[in-house]
């Protein structure tokens, strides 16, 4: 529970023939060959046995992708395959069931699968596409040609909110270097300039389209070979090298998924390892908060943190109509496992003295809140599932949570107030699960 969420990659597209599964089969490699130590894993809910056809090592087992929609934890589908990556079995016949879009999102993240995660998905908008494009914080879309551009508004309407759809990631594909448009403009600048004009995020590179590459695929004995090891003279083994990288500089972006601000590094001279996931502004005014006082929060399955000014959290729970008690040290605020704008969230406020959770309300809804929410926890309501959040009660700077005292005393709070919770649960059953 207390750890992150691994990263995951879906490759998407509604048309077929683009190169999804070559990119997200190669991704995978090329990945490993950079990062060695990244734990991998891919899999498809195509029904092509291609990931099986490049990973699988031994006989075959059971247990497949079909696993993650019932129950069954992904670490225990996952199997070590080729090339150092693992790997979920693909499936012939995946049956939706459920048209709940988060349902894999929520077996990801329990999951205890580590690093980076590969989604290869089928050239339609289904119940498995949707769920894979929900559980992205990053969404590669190869595009050929006009035709599968223009599909890709399907795929972004499908994503909602504008924030979400700055995941998305145009990657021109199988592009003809020779082949000149009638204006003798190529078709990757072609693609590149359409796709921006559109307002999407692209690449800026191709890859390209290469005879070897496709024979790389087309052997009788069903065996998939990655680029890395058997065309590493085409131009495609420095591009899929290139978008391994891209991959890896948004894995490791601080903070990294959805709304998060890359100025935190600079805003402070706290130490690098500090900095990750450090979100600059006060969720509640937006304006940085780095160098001020003020309570720092945290985000539990994330680990994303930062400051919350002590005006802005004072007027955010006068809103809930929840003054914290004076002697609290800590709050904890809980959205129940379906957010609804109806609900609201519960709060809990710690005493360390006490040794307890003083009290848990269930506060209504504001909007306030459910920006400050999204401010902390980097995704819209929409995806929000038992999100907690620990805020100490306590005003200090930055750095003083960061590598002072302050920071010690408030993860010792932290602890004692889970397990005050757990015992709790375990006492009265869930209302507060965490
Ligand atoms: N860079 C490339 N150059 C040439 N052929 C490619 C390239 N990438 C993929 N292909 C071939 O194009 C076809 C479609 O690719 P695939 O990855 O299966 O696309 P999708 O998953 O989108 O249907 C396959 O035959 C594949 O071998
Ligand atoms: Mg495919």
């Amino acid at each position: 529970m207390d750890r992150e969420e691994p990263f995951v990659v879906t490759v998407a597209s509604e048309k077929g023939g683009v190169g999804k599964t070559t990119l997200a089969l190669n991704l995978a490699v090329y990945l490993k060959a950079l990062c060695e130590d990244l734990p991998v894993t891919v899999a498809s809910f195509d029904n092509h046995f291609s990931v099986d056809g490049m990973f699988a090592i031994g006989p075959r087992r059971a247990g497949t992708v079909a696993g993650l929609f019932s129950g069954v934890p992904a670490s225990d589908l996952a199997r070590l395959g080729e090339y150092g990556v693992q790997f979920l079995p693909s499936a012939r016949d995946l049956q939706a069931p459920d048209d709940d879009s988060l349902h894999l999102r929520r077996a990801i993240a329990r999951s205890g699968l580590p690093g980076l995660i590969i989604l290869d998905t089928r050239p339609i908008l289904d119940y498995f596409t949707r769920n894979a494009l929900c559980a992205a914080d990053l969404i590669l879309v190869p595009v050929k040609d006009r035709p599968s551009l223009v599909n890709v508004a399907t795929l972004r309407s499908a994503l909602g909110a504008p924030e979400s759809q700055d995941r998305m990631w145009i990657v021109p594909s199988l592009v003809d270097g020779r082949l000149k448009l009638r204006n003798g403009i190529g078709v990757g600048e072609f693609l590149t300039l359409s796709a921006r004009e559109r307002g999407y995020r692209v690449l800026d590179f191709c890859i390209s389209k290469s005879p070897k590459v496709e024979g790389l695929a087309t052997g009788l004995s069903g065996r998939i070979h990655p680029v890395l090891t058997r065309a590493r003279s085409t131009a495609v083994h420095q591009q899929f090298r290139k978008v391994a990288s891209f991959v890896l500089s948004k894995f490791q972006e601080p903070g990294r998924s959805r709304t998060t601000l890359e100025k935190a590094g600079e805003a402070g001279n706290f130490p690098p390892g500090k900095v990750r996931k450090l979100v600059a502004e006060c969720p509640v005014c937006r304006k940085n908060s780095t160098e001020d006082i003020g309570h720092f929060f945290l985000h539990l399955r994330t680990r994303r943190r930062g400051m919350l000014h002590g005006a802005c959290l004072h007027a955010l729970l006068e809103k809930l109509e929840t003054p914290a008690p004076e002697s609290a040290d800590i709050l904890i605020v809980e959205t129940p496992e379906e957010y609804a704008a109806s609900e609201g969230v519960l709060l809990h406020f710690f005493e360390s003295e006490e040794e307890d959770l003083t009290r848990e309300t269930r506060a209504g809804n504001s909007r306030l809140l459910s920006a400050c929410l999204e401010g902390v926890i980097g995704r819209k309501s929409e995806e929000w599932f038992r999100e907690v959040i620990f805020v100490s009660l306590e005003e200090n700077r930055l750095s003083g949570f960061l590598t002072g005292k302050a920071g010690e005393d408030f993860m010792a709070l932290r602890r004692k107030a889970l397990r005050s919770a757990v015992g709790r649960e375990r006492r009265t059953g869930p209302p507060g699960a965490f």
